[in-house]
């Protein structure tokens, strides 16, 4: 009988091995769990997403429940190569389950609180989830830290990370990895909705150090009191190897602006190196996309900027170079079909383009639509005349507005008109002019 019944059993688990093992483990959390639960059914769901924080197996998912967990959570696990990652997501695929620093209190003033931190972790995956309402000095909804590859964050809603001061900043995401020896890869950031957060003077979305083969894609950001979204190499205590390699794409960044020099880009890249930065629209903010390198002897290469469309922008529409003479550079990039509307809003004079301290770079076939200042260019004495210009469209502003309306500041030089531009400088030799509409005279 007990042989028998032995033999019965073994052939069981014999059979039903390959198939546990294949089957893909899933945890759940609700609001109504408890933490000493299994974790590995509704009925048996965990109380907090801490705890499947801490005990989720590679490979698995975690199916969180509707309503409002008042947690900061710090992942422990991560998943691996062969059995794949570790997703965090909602139970109810239209319901978003948040997390609320509402209730977050800190230890002491200086501490840095996130609604989720990892640190060095790989595959992870975090999909429709809602982050709000933390507010700390310096503080993120998510804060990744480290060397890691394969996280991916999707379908997130992160919105009220809020009271940042001087000293750091309430962002929405936060990459920073200052470990020289292995980067943070394959980091995919893909339609998350960021909003009215405190990041100044941090930023709302930024990717800092030792940071490639990313993709930020498909995203909105808006409402915050400094730069949306920003890749930054050459800070001196991250390191010396900045973000680079990875693409900026199809993302929508609006009402951006700094509380401390009204200057802050929707898009900006601060010592980075091979980014391409394409068909996002950046709207009314203090200024739309700006290629620098802020840091002494930082130089920012190899960035393709094409296909945006940057439009209403209170100082400028597109801008690079370094900071200052000696401050970083900005050479070889590409600035390519990109839709410049009505920039300068607020008539600084600086109009759609300015450039500081670059050289090497291209300046192609952008379509150059300025208000009625007629701006086009404001390139720097010192840094800013050594970048070629050529095959713009042109569009002057105003009833009878041609090419001799359209100003381009030179270094000292102020140049009225396209012709008188081209006379002087060599530059824009296939530039298009597209005059306004004018009142035909009857013959
Ligand atoms: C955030 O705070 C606001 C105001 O206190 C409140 O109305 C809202 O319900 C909160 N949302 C979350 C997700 O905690
Ligand atoms: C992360 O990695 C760095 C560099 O290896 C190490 O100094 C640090 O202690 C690690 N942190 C954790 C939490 O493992
Ligand atoms: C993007 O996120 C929204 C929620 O904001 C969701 O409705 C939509 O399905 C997502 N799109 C994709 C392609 O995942
Ligand atoms: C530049 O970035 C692309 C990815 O966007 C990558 O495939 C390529 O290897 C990078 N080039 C260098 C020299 O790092
Ligand atoms: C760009 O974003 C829009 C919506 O924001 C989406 O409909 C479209 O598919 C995206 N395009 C690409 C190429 O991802
Ligand atoms: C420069 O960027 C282009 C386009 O992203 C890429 O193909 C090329 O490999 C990059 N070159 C270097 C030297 O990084």
């Amino acid at each position: 009988m007990n042989t028998q019944l032995g033999y019965v059993c073994l052939c069981i688990i014999w059979l039903w091995a390959p198939a546990v093992l294949d089957a893909a483990q899933s945890y759940y959390v609700t609001k109504s769990g408890n933490d000493k639960n299994l974790g590995t059914s509704q009925l048996q769901a965990w109380g907090t997403i801490q705890k499947a924080a801490s005990q989720a197996t590679p490979g698995s998912t975690v199916y969180i429940g509707p309503g409002t967990y008042y947690e900061t959570v710090t992942i422990g696990v991560q998943g691996n190569a062969r059995s794949g990652p570790i997703t965090f997501t909602s139970l109810i695929s239209k319901t978003r389950p948040i997390i609320s620093g509402a209730r977050a209190k800190a230890r002491s003033s200086d501490e840095i609180l996130n609604l989720i931190y990892m640190e060095n972790k790989s595959y992870l995956r975090f999909v429709n989830l809602e982050l709000a309402n933390l507010t700390h000095t310096e503080c993120s909804g998510i804060r990744i830290v480290g060397a890691g590859t394969q996280v991916e964050l999707r379908n997130l809603l992160i919105h009220h990370i809020r009271g940042g001061g001087e000293t750091g900043g309430a962002m929405a995401i936060t990459v920073y990895n200052k470990d020289q020896r292995t980067s943070r890869s394959g980091l995919i950031i893909d339609n998350c909705t960021l909003h009215d957060c405190d990041p100044a003077w941090s930023e709302a979305l930024t990717l800092n150090g030792n940071v490639e083969q990313f993709q930020i894609t498909n995203n909105r950001v808006y409402n915050m009191n400094n730069i949306g979204i920003d890749f930054i190499g050459g800070e001196s205590d991250m390191g010396a190897l900045g973000t680079r390699s990875g693409r900026c794409a199809n993302n929508t960044v609006w009402n951006i602006h700094s509380t401390y020099d009204s200057s802050a880009a929707g898009i900006y890249v601060d010592g980075g190196f091979n980014i391409t930065v394409e068909m996002n629209e950046v709207h009314h903010s203090d200024a739309g996309i700006e290629i620098g390198a802020e840091n002494k002897g930082r130089i920012a290469s190899n960035m393709t900027v094409r296909k945006n469309y940057i439009h209403n922008n209170n100082k400028v529409g597109l801008a690079f170079g370094g900071y200052d003479q000696n401050r970083g550079r900005v050479i070889k990039s590409l600035f390519e079909a990109n839709r410049l509307e009505y920039n300068d809003a607020l008539r600084t004079g600086s109009g759609e383009i300015v450039v500081s301290f670059a050289s090497d770079n291209s300046v192609y076939a952008n379509i150059v639509k300025p208000n009625t200042q007629n701006i086009i260019l404001y390139a720097d004495r010192v840094g800013g005349l050594k970048n070629v210009f050529d095959r713009q469209s042109y569009y002057p502003n105003g009833v009878k507005a041609t090419q001799s309306s359209l100003i381009f500041n030179w270094g000292n030089q102020q140049y009225k008109g396209l012709s008188a531009f081209q006379k002087a400088t060599k530059q824009e030799m296939h530039a298009t002019v597209i005059n306004g509409k004018r009142r035909r005279k009857k013959k």
